[in-house]
């Protein structure tokens, strides 16, 4: 019998957001079946999960990993690789519909280059990948017919207001931010900021590296360059508004002026499922939106003074080419050594703006030019820090 079921491979299924695509997944096993799972160094929780879920195969990052998932896996009718290059063929199996990216960083871009190529439905949590090569990536899709369904919270509230709306007109999209745990402090109030300060979010629990982003507001940079792609918008159309609550996701403003909105508790697991149902919606037992506990939801604009990254991120996206890779890599460098206590909290701002001064510019990059940007960019912000 022919399985009517959508088959899904979930690239980092052992990160914040893959454990709970599983979730969703457990919770709608009449209409879901895993396909592929992959972790990079995490192949305790893979082994557990594959276990439990029985996928076709699975693919662990770290080569030196490889003989312990095997091993363990031995019993088990699971096909087992290892490495960069089984993770960009794996999501090109025939029995895959839809690629759930929920890996961190510029690691995203190739597989998820593979599986659109294979002609795969993305669900998109690796906003990296469109943030280094958003044009590249979206023209593909459109050629090859394929559909990105955004799981990131603000641009699935974007595409959720969208729904019925396509043939509309945008003038306008605001995506909420948090502000992250340093809202209204100075350059003087941060500067000695310690990782275990920065990761501390106060709605989401989220991976480290985007718990970082979303304290130095990178991550609102980031997601405006993402929402550029995903939703084909010139830069002036994106705003940022500063909204500390986290319930409203984000608001588009059509071409009569009005504004719709989307609404709810800060909870990856509804962005997520909307992405793998879409284009309907499925129940769900996650905690309900409660007015009365929320009489006051506040606004107001990002301190970009203090908060260099998001201006550095607009800078980017309005020189476009591979500036935004250029911003890409460098803040994966600055956060890679903040957490390990080697930068300030100030100063991935400055590797992040040296960067872009530095690295030439390319106006059409292929996907070779990404590469080598990206590697360019690593070796020189390295060198800054040191
Ligand atoms: N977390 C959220 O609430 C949230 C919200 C919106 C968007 N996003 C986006 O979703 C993506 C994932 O975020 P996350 O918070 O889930 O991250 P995370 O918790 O750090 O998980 C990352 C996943 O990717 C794997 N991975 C790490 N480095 C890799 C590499 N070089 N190659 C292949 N796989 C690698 C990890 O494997 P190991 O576990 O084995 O290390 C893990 O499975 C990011 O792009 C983030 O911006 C996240």
């Amino acid at each position: 019998m022919v399985s009517t079921k959508k088959r899904i491979a979930i690239l980092g299924s052992t990160g914040s957001i893959g454990t709970q695509a599983l979730e969703v997944i457990a919770a709608h096993a009449h209409a879901f079946e895993v396909e592929v799972l992959t972790a990079q160094h995490n192949a305790k929780l893979l082994i557990e999960q594959a276990i439990r879920y029985q996928p076709n195969a699975v693919v662990i990052g770290n080569e030196q990993l490889y003989g312990e998932v095997k091993e363990a896996l031995s019993g088990q009718d699971i096909k087992v690789y290892a490495g960069e290059n089984a993770l960009a063929s794996v999501v090109q199996m025939d029995t895959i519909d839809l690629v759930l990216t929920a890996l961190v960083g510029y690691a995203g871009l190739k597989p998820t280059i593979k599986a659109i190529e294979a002609g795969k439905n993305i669900a998109l949590a690796n906003k990296e990948t469109l943030v280094v090569a958003g044009e590249l990536v979206t023209q593909l899709a459109r050629e090859k017919g394929v559909n990105i369904y955004p799981i990131d919270s603000e641009h699935s509230a974007i595409f959720q207001c969208m729904v019925g709306e396509f043939h509309n007109k945008i003038e306008k999209i605001i995506l909420t931010a948090s502000g992250g745990p340093f809202l209204g402090r100075k350059k003087n109030e941060i500067q000695s900021v310690r990782k275990e300060q920065a990761l501390k979010h106060p709605n989401w629990s989220m991976g480290a590296k985007i718990t970082i982003d979303s304290a130095s507001l990178m991550n609102k940079g980031l997601e405006v360059i993402e929402a550029k792609w995903l939703f084909g918008l010139k830069p002036g159309q994106v705003e940022v508004v500063v909204h500390p609550q986290s319930i409203i996701h984000s608001l588009v403003q059509f071409e009569d002026g009005s504004i719709k909105a989307q609404l709810g508790l800060p909870d990856m697991r509804l962005p997520i499922q909307f992405a793998l149902t879409y284009p309907d919606r499925y129940p769900s037992a996650f905690p309900r939106f409660d007015f009365a506990q929320y009489p006051t939801l506040t606004f107001g604009k990002p301190d970009t003074e203090t908060f260099r990254n998001l201006a550095l991120a607009y800078e980017a996206l309005h020189r476009g080419g591979n500036m935004p890779c250029i911003l890409n890599a460098a803040n994966e460098v600055a956060v890679a050594e903040f957490l390990k206590d080697r930068v300030g909290f100030l100063e991935m701002s400055d590797i992040v703006e040296q960067c872009l001064a530095k690295i030439h510019y390319i106006k059409s990059p292929s996907y070779e030019d990404y590469v080598n940007t990206d590697k360019e960019t690593r070796l020189k912000a390295i060198e800054l820090v040191k």
